[in-house]
């Protein structure tokens, strides 16, 4: 706890000495966090909340408005309950419950983000375990039954460290010890506040923790995306609410149209279940078909999802410049 108010991160969502926590700051900075590193967060924090500053913000905010902002942090499941849950504190006052077993109640919000909001906003005793906790946690015990069997395990024995008082910036400073030398490869014991009393360290190989069950290779899918452009347009489609990237807006990944489809390559994109290889095609023209026409110059903004981002650059790195750039 000293090292941590010495060396904590200075992070968007935290506050200050002297300030109290915004719960919807904590609240919003644990959804983008889940899955997805500090580094990537950031720019999105800071959208997000000069966009929509508090709950009622973000609760009156146009869906679509919300989905295009989060384009590119991924696992999109985690914006459409994000308003859903802004949608319900706002209905009932605005306030967030502070306490976790109500938290989690609300869309969204599982086991993990509802310890570390009612620790972090609201300075309740709660164990809050992610995977930078699990891997100092592995390495102080030297625990050697292997993850993912581990987890409860480690959720115990991060309950026996964890204060009454604090318990928000003890959760904290376990993330910064491990997101900054209790490192995954290559850990920095000589700076490390708690090494004295860490057994993979006696042990000679804290880079052995966690134990880790061996994995099954990912499976490999192959789909096409479908570049079809008309008049300096491009059409995208809404994809269906549920299932992969659901609610996005994306090229279409079935022929929306009968015309010629030339070849423009491959992108390949890694999801949580699978691997997927995008061949990308192109084609023009066509008339009559369902989605939006978007500005080919504009797609930056459309708020492709990445794996459509990637392939959008590859159609247009492929197509023909058009006729009068190319006199
Ligand atoms: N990862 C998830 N939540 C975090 C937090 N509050 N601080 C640092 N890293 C985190």
């Amino acid at each position: 706890m000293r090292w941590y108010a010495v060396d904590k991160r200075r992070l968007p969502w935290r506050a200050e000495a002297g300030e109290t926590a915004d719960p919807y700051r904590v609240w919003l900075s644990e959804i983008m966090l889940q899955q997805t590193t500090v580094a990537a967060v950031k720019p999105y924090f800071e959208t997000f909340t000069a966009r929509w500053p508090n709950v009622a913000a973000l609760a009156a905010a146009d869906e679509t408005e919300v989905m295009r902002a989060w384009a590119g942090l991924g696992y999109y499941a985690r914006a459409r309950n994000l308003i859903a849950c802004a949608r319900e504190i706002a209905a009932r006052g605005g306030a967030f419950p502070d306490d976790e077993t109500a938290l989690l109640k609300l869309p969204g919000i599982g086991g993990y983000t509802a310890a570390a909001v009612a620790a972090i906003a609201f300075g309740k005793r709660a164990v809050v375990v992610d995977g930078n906790v699990e891997r100092v946690v592995s390495r102080l015990f030297a625990l050697s039954e292997p993850l993912p069997g581990a987890k409860s395990r480690l959720r115990q024995l991060a309950d026996s460290l964890t204060p009454d008082q604090g318990a928000g910036d003890f959760a904290q400073a376990m993330m910064d010890l491990g997101a900054t030398i209790c490192t995954p490869r290559s850990p920095d014991c000589g700076r490390c506040p708690v090494a004295e009393w860490c057994a993979a360290r006696v042990e000679g190989r804290p880079e052995a923790y966690p134990v880790k069950a061996k994995k099954a290779a990912k499976p490999r899918r192959e789909w096409t995306a479908y570049w079809l452009e008309r008049d300096g347009e491009v059409l995208l489609v809404r994809r269906p609410a549920r299932g992969l990237l659901g609610g996005m807006l994306a090229m279409p990944v079935e022929a929306p149209a009968e015309t010629v489809w030339e070849e423009a390559g491959a992108v390949e994109h890694v999801f949580t279940h699978f691997a997927l290889t995008m061949s990308v095609v192109c084609g023009e023209g066509a008339s009559q078909v369902e989605g939006e026409w978007w500005p080919v110059a504009r797609i930056e903004q459309a708020g492709l999802p990445t794996v459509f981002a990637k392939a959008a650059r590859r159609a247009l790195a492929w197509r023909k410049p058009p006729r009068a750039e190319a006199a």
